[in-house]
């Protein structure tokens, strides 16, 4: 009995041991090794699925997480911005080391974003920025540079438009289909593409949002065609859309490409490939694959490293004469 007593004393003991050296390591070195073993716990707030180039953003941020052995809370608000300042609440209440947020519209995030500031976890903003009054709401913002794609998408339709209108001395009526209303991309890409086409006698007759969707951007082109039957191009702020109007055109017996000129934005596969079939004319490239410097981002500032204010992402562009070799690499 006496023995049997011993014994099981001798296990208590053994087993407090172990659960004490588990939980509290002894020396400074090995704290630290255990903190750097400890997962990040990083939330992702994502606008929804409207675009080709949105799926491939999650994708990239999500896949980018899993290499990094990142836990990442994702959350998708279906298009609907209050969805997004619920789920930077809940990112706050799990206390998530980091946020990654692409914000739907560049308004109305002060409150959302002071209160994850009061709770010292650090926002990364990706693909579009914020109008807050406190910049220091947001640790850094990785994206493309909305108004220089407006530019030179602008740029690349005057030349299109003068080889398609050589000899007729006639200013060209484009129609534009804008992005989500309130949207950075679609406040730029319009500010960028229409400052740069006030500088050339052609005119934007006819402007409207698309939202950024197939569907609509197919809708809304319906709509022009019916309301005009002299629009010699179309600027659509993003590929789906032009997809949608390019579809719209053919339906209304017209060659996109020929007859009416299609310029978008993005570069997405769908886009490269209308370009191919002679249907699209030019695309401006708008990187979505965010996840490796979303990423580096967040590992930086959680280190307490200081992060530049804003990284603009470098895109290219297509046409005819390089589209055959972009297509096949195409991830998205
Ligand atoms: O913010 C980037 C834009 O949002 C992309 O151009 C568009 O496709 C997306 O939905």
């Amino acid at each position: 009995m006496k023995n049997i007593g011993l014994i099981v004393v001798a296990i208590a003991l053994t087993l407090a041991g172990c659960s004490s050296n588990s939980s509290e390591p002894t020396t400074g070195k090995e704290a630290a090794n255990q903190n750097s073993v400890r997962k990040l716990v990083v939330g992702f707030s994502q606008i929804g699925a409207e675009s080709a180039w949105r799926t491939a953003e999650t994708k990239s941020i999500q896949e980018e997480a899993q290499k990094r052995g990142i836990d990442l809370k994702f959350s998708d608000a279906q298009g609907n911005m209050d969805k997004q300042i619920a789920a930077i609440h809940s990112f706050i209440t799990q206390h998530v080391d980091a946020i990654i947020l692409a914000p739907q519209k560049e308004k109305g995030w002060d409150q959302a974003l002071k209160e994850a500031k009061d709770a010292h976890i650090p926002v990364i903003l990706v693909d579009r920025g914020v109008d807050v009054s406190d910049q220091s709401l947001y640790a850094t913002l990785i994206a493309s540079d909305f108004v220089t794609e407006g530019h030179r998408a602008a740029a690349q339709l005057v030349l299109l438009l003068d080889k398609k209108l050589q000899n007729m001395k006639r200013a060209a009526n484009i129609v534009e289909i804008e992005g989500t209303t309130g949207s950075a991309p679609a406040i730029d890409r319009k500010k960028g593409f229409d400052d740069e086409m006030a500088k050339t006698q052609n005119k934007i007759v006819l402007s409207q949002s698309g939202d950024f969707t197939r569907v609509k951007g197919q809708e809304v082109m319906e709509a022009f065609l019916k309301a005009r039957k002299d629009i010699d191009a179309v600027y659509a702020h993003n590929d789906d859309m032009a997809i949608g109007a390019i579809q719209a055109i053919e339906a209304a017996g017209l060659k996109p490409g020929k007859d009416i000129l299609v310029v978008s934005i993005d570069g997405i596969h769908d886009a490269l490939q209308a370009i191919a079939d002679g249907k699209e004319n030019c695309v401006i490239e708008c990187n979505p694959l965010l996840g490796p410097a979303a990423f580096d981002a967040v590992a930086k500032v959680v280190k307490g490293d200081s992060l530049e204010k804003k990284t603009v992402v470098q895109d290219e562009q297509f046409d005819e004469t390089n589209v055959a070799k972009a297509l096949p690499a195409r991830q998205y």
